[in-house]
């Protein structure tokens, strides 16, 4: 199990991370922050490769925003070696003096997205620390003031701990991820920082509700009746050959964001078309770049994924192993720390939303004008696919994700 916590009998003393995002349906904006791009671009590369490398046949969604932000708390409170291996993999600053400006960016941007119009944005951040665990008070005073951490002691050898902590996330999520620890938490845990992120925004377009039937999806392995949602609309369109995939371009009400999908040209059943994450994304940030207007009928499942994985391997692949395994943390506390776990959490919700939206405010919905007879693209996705949810203003990613079987 992901989120189960090591054997009982070691006496190790534990500090959890967990990233939790959730994405309901989609959306847009209007924001003009610095770029976070910068440092996110080369880690989004990384943590692809690293989860899909051994994804298979099962489904991979994160979050490269939420997990920046997750590790910057963290970075908030390391330092020695720790600090300077998560500054090398994140680009944090090394030196002490830089800390406050650089969180004052974070800041920044969190609430520039929390505050975007027709998307609704919500960060949270739990700090839950071992009852008679004693935080130091410069970490105190930045996790509330630059995150607006919510901070409490708990006692982990109270079984009813778990629980709680799962109401806390059940809360920031708005109900939509409950339950999250199936296990009970490992009573030697000293520290659970937790992020959870929730994401929720309308097309701008709408699927007819009406036009979602069953139909097949070709895993490449099996073959799935899933509930394909359909529409026709003037949308951005790419089909470049030289790119091992068609691209297409789903606007969500606020115009600065967009869902983007990549549908392979390869048969799904050579399905390892994800395992190159970094070739996909390098590539369709170029192409989204020649995306054409075009008339399209496009078909996408609806679809409703949870996604729990361990970011420990994306660590190692980014050379870190002492961040796992001896983490110096002592901006934190003053307790020795054996072992860091770091977990992430997405749900994403994919349905026809916006259609009612649309009716009042869409420009894009279809009826295409009697007069020139224009074909559609047909933009079926009935196999295996990426995606990613892009802020275009933002030059960041804020879900990406490769989807190989809808249920
Ligand atoms: C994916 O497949 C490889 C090779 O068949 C296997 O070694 C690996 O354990 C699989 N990964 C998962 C997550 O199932
Ligand atoms: C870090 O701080 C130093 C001195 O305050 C400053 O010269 C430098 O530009 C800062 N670097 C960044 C990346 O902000
Ligand atoms: C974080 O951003 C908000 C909104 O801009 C601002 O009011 C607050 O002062 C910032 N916090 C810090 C510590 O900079
Ligand atoms: C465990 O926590 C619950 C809920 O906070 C509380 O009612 C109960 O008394 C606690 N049990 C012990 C043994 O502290
Ligand atoms: C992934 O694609 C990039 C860009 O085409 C290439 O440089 C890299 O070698 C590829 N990696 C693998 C593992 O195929």
């Amino acid at each position: 199990m992901l989120f189960s916590v090591v054997n009982m009998s070691l006496p190790q003393k534990i500090v959890s991370l967990f990233v939790i995002s959730l994405v309901v349906s989609v959306a847009s904006s209007e924001v003009k922050e610095k770029p976070l791009s910068e440092y996110i671009d080369r880690f989004t590369l990384l943590t692809g490769d690293a989860l899909l490398q051994n994804a298979n046949d099962s489904n991979v969604v994160f979050s490269p925003l939420n997990i920046y932000h997750a590790f910057s708390l963290l970075h908030l409170g390391s330092n020695q070696k720790t600090r300077e291996e998560l500054s090398s993999i994140f680009g944090f600053p090394e030196n002490p003096e830089n800390d406050t400006n650089f969180h004052a960016q974070l800041n920044q941007t969190l609430h520039s997205l929390q505050n975007l119009k027709d998307v609704t944005l919500a960060a949270a951040v739990g700090v839950f620390a071992r009852k008679d665990l004693k935080l130091k008070p410069l970490f105190l005073e930045r996790v509330k003031s630059f995150y607006n951490a919510d901070v409490q002691n708990v006692d982990f050898s109270n079984t009813s701990t778990t629980q709680y902590i799962n109401s806390w996330i059940s809360q920031s999520t708005k109900d939509h991820i409950k339950d999250y620890f199936t296990e009970s938490i490992n009573p030697a845990t000293q520290l659970q920082l937790i992020s959870a992120l929730y994401f929720g925004a309308n097309w701008k377009f709408g699927f007819g509700k009406t036009n979602t039937q069953k139909e097949d999806f070709h895993t490449g392995y099996s073959l799935l009746k899933v509930e394909m949602m359909s529409e026709m609309s003037r949308l951005d369109y790419g089909d470049d050959p030289k790119y091992p995939f068609r691209i297409l371009g789903l606007p969500y009400k606020n115009e600065d964001l967009y869902l983007y999908i990549q549908l392979p040209r390869e048969d799904p059943k050579s399905a390892n078309f994800a395992n190159n994450f970094s070739a996909i994304y390098l590539t369709s940030l170029e192409a989204v770049e020649t995306l054409k207007s075009n008339l399209v009928h496009v078909k996408l499942p609806r679809f409703s994924i949870n996604s729990k994985i361990s970011l420990e391997n994306v660590l190692k692949k980014f050379g870190s192993t002492q961040i796992l395994e001896a983490p110096q943390l002592s901006g934190m506390f003053d307790e020795k720390v054996d072992k860091l776990e770091v977990n992430h959490g997405v749900h994403i919700d994919v349905d026809e939303t916006g259609t009612e939206a649309a009716a009042v405010s869409s420009i894009s919905l279809m009826p295409l004008s009697a007069s020139i007879p224009e074909i559609p693209k047909e933009f079926f996705v009935n196999k295996p696919f990426t995606f990613f949810i892009y802020s275009k203003s933002l030059k960041t990613i804020i879900f990406a994700g490769a989807i190989s079987r809808v249920e």
